[in-house]
C-alpha cells in the first residue's frame, strides 16, 4: 500500500515536470508578442525562449543576403535594468566572444542601445564598454559582424522592453548551426552593463539554433533535459526509496510484525534507491563537469558527502558483525546515527537542488513535499498504531499480574516495555 502511494505521488507529480520541461524547450512565442512584432517588421519566425521570460523573432534573408532581422524582447522589473542578445562565432554558445547588442533601461528613463564585445576581460570584471569605442581603440576587432537599423522600445501591455535590428554575418557564422546567447541584468554605469545575477536561468540563457529549420531547431542540447531526469531520479532514488526502506525497518518489526519479511524489504528498498541515487549522482557530475564555466558549490559539497556516506552504509551490511558478537549493539548505534544524518542531509540536499531551478521551483517544491507529507504521514500512522497496540497490551496484562501477585508486590518487572524498546529493540535484528 506504501509503495502504491509513492508511486502514484511520483506519477502524478515528477513525471508532468520532465515532459513540460521537454516541450517547454520549444514553445512558439506568445500571441501577443507575435501580434506586436508583426505589426512593426516583417518576422518569419518566432520563439519562447527557455530562460529568462525573453522571446525572439526572426527572418533571414539567405542564401542572397547573409542578414538576420531580429527582434529580442524581456521583461526588465527594476528601475535601472539592460537585456542583450548576441552570437558567438566560436565552437560553443557561450558568453565571452559574443557580439552582441545590449539595450539599457537608465535610472532617468530613458533608454541606449549599442554593439559590445564580450571577452573573458569581462568576465574578470573589466568595464563592458560599447564597441564603437571598443573598435577605435583595437583598430578593427569589430569589423567582422555588423549590426544595423538598431532601436529599443518598451511596450507597456506586454510590460516588455524589446530590440531591433539587422544582423549582417560574415562567412565564419553558418546559420544552420548558429551560436546565439540572451540575458538581463539590473545594474549599469551609463552606457556599460554591469554584472547579472548568477542564477541557472543567467547561465543557461545560450543555445544553438538551426535558423534553416522551420521550427528554429536546437542542436546539441541535452543539458536541459539532463537536469529535469538528475532532479526526478535522486528525488524517487535518495529521496524516496532510502526514508521508505528506513520507515520499514523501523516499523515492520514492530508493530506490523513482520518478522519475515521487514530485513527483506528494507535491503531491498535500500539498494534500489542507492542504485537509482548513484545514477542520479553520476549524471550530477556529467552535469558538473559539461558546464564548467559555472558551479553550484554548497550543493556540490552536500552531494560529496551523500555518495561516499550512503555507499559506506550499503557496504556496512556486508560486514555487520553477527547478531551475538558484543560489538553487534555498537554496530546497530553506528548504522542508525548515519542512516538518519543522511536522510537529514539528503532531504537538505534536495531543496538546495531544486533551489537551482528559480525561479521556477513552486512544482519541484510542491511535489516533494507531497513525497515527504506521504512519508510522514506513514510515520505518524505506525508510531499511533504502535501506541495503541501496546497500549492494549498493557491493559491485557494488568488483570493477569494482579491475579498472580499481592497488590503491594507488583514490580516494575511486570510492566510490559514502552512500544520504543519493545518493538525496536535493534540489537535483535535478523
Ligand atoms: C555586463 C558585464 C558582464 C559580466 C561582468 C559578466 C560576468 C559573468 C560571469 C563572471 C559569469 C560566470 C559566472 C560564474 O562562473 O559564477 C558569466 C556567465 C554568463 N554570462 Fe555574463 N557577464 C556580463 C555580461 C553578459 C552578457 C551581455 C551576456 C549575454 C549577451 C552574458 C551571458 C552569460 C552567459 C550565457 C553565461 C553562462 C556561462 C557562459 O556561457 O560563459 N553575460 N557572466
Ligand atoms: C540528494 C540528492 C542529490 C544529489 C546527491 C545531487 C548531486 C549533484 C551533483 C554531484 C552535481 C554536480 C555539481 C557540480 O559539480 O557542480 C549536481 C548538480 C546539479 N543538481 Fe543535483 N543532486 C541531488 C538532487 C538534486 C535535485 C532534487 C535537483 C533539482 C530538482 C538537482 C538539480 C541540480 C542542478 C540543476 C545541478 C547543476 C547542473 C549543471 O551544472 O548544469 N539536484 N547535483
Amino acid at each position: 500500500m506504501v509503495a502504491t502511494t509513492f508511486l502514484s505521488s511520483v506519477i502524478t507529480f515528477l513525471l508532468p515536470l520532465f515532459f513540460r520541461s521537454v516541450t517547454a524547450r520549444y514553445a512558439p512565442c506568445t500571441q501577443s508578442f507575435h501580434q506586436l512584432i508583426a505589426d512593426k517588421v516583417n518576422i518569419s519566425n518566432c520563439k519562447k525562449l527557455g530562460t529568462l521570460g525573453a522571446q525572439w523573432g526572426w527572418k533571414t534573408y539567405e542564401p542572397k543576403e547573409r542578414r538576420i532581422d531580429v527582434v529580442f524582447g524581456a521583461k526588465l522589473h527594476e528601475n535601472v535594468g539592460w537585456l542583450a542578445w548576441g552570437i558567438n562565432p566560436g565552437k560553443k554558445p557561450q558568453m565571452v566572444g559574443t557580439r552582441a547588442i545590449i539595450g539599457i533601461k537608465l535610472l532617468d528613463g530613458s533608454l541606449s542601445i549599442n554593439t559590445y564585445n564580450i571577452t573573458s576581460d569581462t568576465k574578470l570584471g573589466c568595464a563592458l564598454k560599447p564597441s564603437e569605442e571598443f573598435h577605435n581603440m583595437t583598430m578593427g576587432y569589430n569589423a567582422d559582424v555588423e549590426f544595423h537599423n538598431m532601436t529599443m522600445r518598451y511596450n507597456a501591455d506586454l510590460d516588455y522592453y524589446i530590440i531591433y535590428a539587422s544582423v549582417i554575418l560574415p562567412r565564419v557564422y553558418n546559420i544552420s548551426k548558429l551560436n546565439y546567447v540572451w540575458q538581463v541584468g539590473y545594474s549599469a554605469l551609463g552606457t556599460s552593463p554591469l554584472m547579472h545575477p548568477k542564477t541557472l536561468q543567467n547561465f543557461d540563457s545560450a543555445e544553438t539554433i538551426n535558423l534553416k529549420s522551420p521550427v528554429g531547431q536546437i542542436v546539441g542540447e541535452h543539458r536541459h533535459h539532463m537536469r529535469m531526469v538528475h532532479g526526478i531520479v535522486n528525488i524517487i532514488g535518495w529521496g524516496t526509496f532510502l526514508p521508505l526502506g528506513v520507515i520499514i525497518a523501523r516499523y515492520f518489526k514492530y508493530p506490523l510484525e513482520l518478522e519475515g519479511w521487514w530485513y527483506k524489504l528494507h535491503i531491498s528498498c535500500q539498494i534500489l534507491g542507492f542504485s537509482l541515487g548513484m545514477t542520479g549522482w553520476i549524471i550530477g557530475l556529467w552535469l558538473g563537469c559539461a558546464s564548467k564555466y559555472y558551479t553550484f558549490k554548497t550543493h556540490r559539497l552536500y552531494a560529496m558527502f551523500i555518495f561516499p556516506f550512503t555507499a559506506l552504509q550499503m557496504f556496512a551490511l556486508l560486514l555487520r558483525p553477527g547478531k551475538t558478537d558484543e560489538y553487534r549493539k555498537y554496530w546497530n548505534i553506528y548504522h542508525h546515527f548515519l542512516g538518519y544524518a543522511l536522510i537529514a542531509v539528503i532531504i537538505i540536499n534536495i531543496f538546495h537542488g531544486i533551489a537551482i531551478f528559480k525561479p521556477d521551483t513552486t512544482a519541484w517544491k510542491v511535489s516533494y513535499i507531497a513525497i515527504l507529507a506521504t512519508l510522514a504521514l506513514t510515520v505518524i500512522i505506525f508510531e499511533v498504531y504502535a501506541w495503541i497496540k501496546f497500549r492494549i497490551k498493557k491493559a491485557k496484562s494488568k488483570p493477569a499480574a494482579k491475579a498472580k501477585s499481592k497488590p503491594a508486590a507488583t514490580s516494575i518487572a511486570d510492566e510490559p516495555s514502552s512500544p520504543s524498546t519493545e518493538g525496536h529493540d535493534w540489537a535483535e535484528e535478523s
